[in-house]
């Protein structure tokens, strides 16, 4: 019987001999003894000590099977115990030239990412990446929604034409899917409220530090909702993952010296700030966009928000914001006009506290035939091209809604990383699609 570092880091081990299997993490020699840090195949470490003839031709990263007795001894690094080593089994020497150390570049783990997977920062960060997936999941079990899942093939763009990867398909032509939507929209018609964690697909030509070219996309979409049901399953759902997972993560939020205190008062309901009002804020403040021809002039109203005026409305802010009703011109076709107000859309990005900005895009839809046929032309969209999705609008027509998560922008607010990139294993970017 193997064990795993964690199981054995215990009083209760303490006398008994143990096995354990992984791989040298840092090595040690002095005159009589070896140290090794053994990295088991979760991440954990224990130290095992050996006299320093058995530990003769070890090298960082060989994989090695140790049995031994377990010691307390307040010296050892990780927690107090190690493995008195008896016998040491190699299973591979790794060469000497294994390229991660404890200083690299950011580019060359990027390049070698297949390994540096293996650090424990990426350890840490996959772990929380895994129980925010797990949460994430449970809470749409747990509150009645249907699982389902959309093709990631698709013949229409969702959000936008810029963003589009095209495929050759056989003899057609055919996208990568940028959003499960519309596919979730035709399921709730018989299916009720749906989700989805589908992978999302964007050819976004801007280097920023939260766009990847392909992430997670945790959607989901409901009938007979109003944008305030839509927001509050959006809440409940964020609140939920997040406390979950720090209870869950405790251990490698700490590693990755996250304060987690501000997390902890993420509980709904979160604020909703007009579109109007946070625009008035970003003018207050002075706050200024960059035109097409790189010009600056003050925001206006009718003007998106993007990362900057993002990172202003929420630098101050501990829990999420709701910005609500963005004008319709800056939002795709399908989103819904708010009857009362002209150009006006019943939607809401979800922008997350401390500068992260938006984590979600969500509300209600369109649900009349020609307001969407029209809104697909003025965006250049041929509406012959979404003939089934149409068809919606024409067999049972009802008010509906739903939303898109990025999973890869919650982690990166859970984990405090700069980098979106760091929040997947093997990113994908316009400037990278290896490993
Ligand atoms: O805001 P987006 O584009 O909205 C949609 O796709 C809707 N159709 C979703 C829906 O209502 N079902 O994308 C939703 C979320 C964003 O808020 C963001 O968190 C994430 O997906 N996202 C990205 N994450 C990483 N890299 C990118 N390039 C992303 N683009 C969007
Ligand atoms: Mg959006």
């Amino acid at each position: 019987m193997y064990f795993r570092a964690k199981e054995v880091k215990s009083e209760d081990f303490v006398g008994k001999e143990v096995s354990i299997r992984g791989w040298v993490h840092r090595l040690r020699r002095q005159k009589e003894n070896a140290f090794v840090l053994l990295r088991d195949d979760r991440g954990g470490i224990i130290q095992c000590v050996f006299p320093a003839g058995k530990a003769e031709g070890l090298t960082i990263e060989s994989s090695i099977e140790v049995a031994g007795i377990v010691n307390k001894d307040s010296r050892a690094p990780e927690g107090g115990f190690e493995i008195k080593g008896r016998s040491i089994k190699i299973f591979n020497v790794a060469p000497a030239d294994y390229p991660i150390g404890e200083y690299q570049s950011d580019e060359l783990l990027l390049d070698k990412r297949h390994l540096s997977l293996r650090t424990r920062r990426m350890i840490a960060i996959a772990k929380i990446r895994a129980s925010v997936l797990h949460f994430g999941r449970r809470w749409f079990v747990e509150n009645g929604w249907m699982e389902v899942t959309a093709p990631t093939i698709v013949k229409g763009a969702v959000e936008g034409g810029s963003t589009l990867f095209k495929l050759k398909y056989f003899d057609e032509e055919a996208y990568l899917s940028q959003s499960a939507q519309l596919y979730l929209e035709a399921m709730i018609f018989s299916l009720g409220p749906v989700w989805s964690l589908t992978p999302s697909f964007r050819a976004e030509k801007s280097r920023t530090v939260r766009h990847l070219a392909e992430f997670s996309h945790l959607e989901a979409e409901a009938p007979w909702v109003g944008l305030d049901d839509i927001l509050k399953t959006e809440e409940n759902l964020v609140s939920y993952v997040i406390q979950s997972t720090i209870t869950e993560r405790a251990e490698e939020l700490e590693f990755l010296k996250r304060d987690v205190s501000d997390l902890k008062k993420v509980q709904p309901p979160f604020e909703r700030l007009p579109y109007g009002r946070a625009i008035e804020v970003l003018r207050s403040r002075g706050f200024q966009v960059v035109q097409d021809d790189g010009s600056r002039r003050d925001i206006q109203f009718g003007d998106d928000l993007g990362i900057d005026s993002e990172r202003e409305l929420t630098k101050d802010a501990e829990k999420p914001i709701f910005v609500v009703g963005y004008p319709i011109s800056v939002k795709p076709f399908y989103v819904k006009e708010d009857p009362q107000r002209p150009g006006v859309g019943l939607t809401a990005d979800m922008l997350a506290p401390r500068g992260f900005g938006e984590i979600t895009s969500g509300g209600q839809r369109e649900d009349d035939m020609s307001s969407i046929i029209n809104r697909m032309r003025k965006e250049g969209l041929n509406p012959d091209a979404y003939d089934w999705y149409l068809d919606l609008r024409k067999y049972g027509s009802v008010p509906h809604g739903g939303f898109g998560l990025g999973i890869e922008r919650l982690v990166r607010w859970i984990t405090n990383v700069e980098d979106i990139k760091d929040t997947v294993l093997f990113p994908r970017t316009m400037s990278r699609v290896s490993p």
